[in-house]
């Protein structure tokens, strides 16, 4: 299949997602720009749509989709109630980088709620996705547009080297501003519950909610047996093909920890340090990928996808992060990073 990419920006943007609706109206895919990372699109509403995205990104049809409005009204239709808590949560938060999760309607097909009763819905602010959602007419079923367990495309090269090919369309939309997918909170059941961090911290959650439960997946890895709530969360995830090593602890002691891994590793293995602004020049690897200031975390996030993707790049064997306190915008970060170091950590 041959995979038409346009890039969009303020002045051709109408002809873009004219013709990417048309696409998604056929039945077919269109990778697109969000605030938070490129989706996979296809028509919410079909159960051939959705079996294409699963194909398209090699994902377990298990795993549900969350449906992209482009308004608050469209969110009706979708969902059997609108409890309280959501309503508070969508004044504050949307458009924004926030998945709520709600008891599904009939109108919401099965094989995009991959077989459960409850619906995930985010109303994205970013103007290429909410005018291309705008011009499709329906919601749009989107998961991260990678092949499934790689790191999450925050630019259109990244849908481009996964899933060219495969799909019918790239909205080239630039970068994208938060680089971590959205925070998701789930309102289906008593008790607000958070299944993944993100850029809507938990701090802020509290401030308009009061409390909020959190989903044990959130922070730890989980024993055999144990499920996530949010059914994504359960697979190996943003792994490059290098061994990602997490090392935690004082600034003087994770450099110390790290250059000492790396001058008693095999000559032959190439080795790289997923590092700060701060700390980069103390390291003795062969790459040292600098993610952003200590001072500016929503920095860090917005480059980490593209950092986990350049390890493939330059074709590293094992990687060593520094960890980040697990606080506001830290707790999604660590959360990301330890699904990439499948939960390898060093405290020193
Ligand atoms: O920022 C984002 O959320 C991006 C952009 C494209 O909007 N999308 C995204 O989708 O990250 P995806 O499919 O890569 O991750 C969705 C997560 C998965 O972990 C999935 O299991 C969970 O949301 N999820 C979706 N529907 C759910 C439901 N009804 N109940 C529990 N978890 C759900
Ligand atoms: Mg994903």
């Amino acid at each position: 299949m041959e995979t038409i990419i346009l890039k969009a920006d303020k002045n051709n943007i109408k002809t873009v997602t004219d013709k990417a609706a048309e696409i998604i109206k056929q039945g077919g895919l269109v990778a697109f720009p969000t605030e938070t990372v490129y989706g996979l699109g296809g028509n919410g509403l079909d159960p051939k749509a959705a079996k294409k995205i699963y194909e398209a990104k090699g994902r377990p049809s298990d795993n549900p989709l969350i449906l992209h409005i482009s308004s608050p009204e469209q969110l009706t239709p979708l969902v059997k109630e609108i409890p309280q808590s959501s309503k508070k949560l969508m004044e504050h938060f949307w458009p924004g980088p926030l998945t709520l999760i709600f008891k599904k309607s009939d109108r919401v097909p099965l094989e995009t709620t991959g077989g459960l009763d409850t619906v995930a819905v985010r109303f994205p602010e970013n103007y290429i996705a909410r005018e291309f959602i705008s011009a499709c007419g329906v919601p749009i079923a989107a998961p991260s547009a990678n092949s499934s367990g790689r790191p999450s495309p925050t630019r259109a090269s990244h849908v481009e080297f996964d899933l060219k090919g495969k799909i019918d369309m790239i909205i080239d939309g630039g970068h994208c501003e938060f680089g971590l997918e959205s925070t998701i909170v789930d309102l289906s059941s008593d008790k607000p519950c958070l299944l993944r961090p993100g850029s809507i911290t938990v701090e802020m959650l509290k401030d308009v909610l009061g409390d909020i439960d959190i989903d044990k997946a959130v922070l730890t890895k989980l024993e055999n047996g144990e499920r996530p709530k949010a059914p994504g969360m359960k697979y190996t995830h943003y792994s490059p093909s290098a061994n990602v090593i997490i090392v935690r602890g004082s600034d003087e002691n994770v450099i110390a920890k790290i250059n000492s891994m790396i001058a008693h590793m095999d000559k032959g293995l190439k080795t790289g340090v997923i590092a700060s602004k701060e700390t980069k020049d103390r390291y003795r690897a062969d790459e040292v990928l600098v993610t952003g200031s200590r001072q500016d975390p929503a920095e860090i996030a917005s480059n980490l996808f593209k950092m986990l993707r350049k390890c493939d790049y330059h074709n590293i064997d094992i990687v060593f992060a520094e960890g980040l306190p697990e606080n506001e915008l830290g707790l999604a970060i660590m959360n990301r990073l330890k699904k990439a170091a499948g939960y390898e950590i060093y405290d020193v």
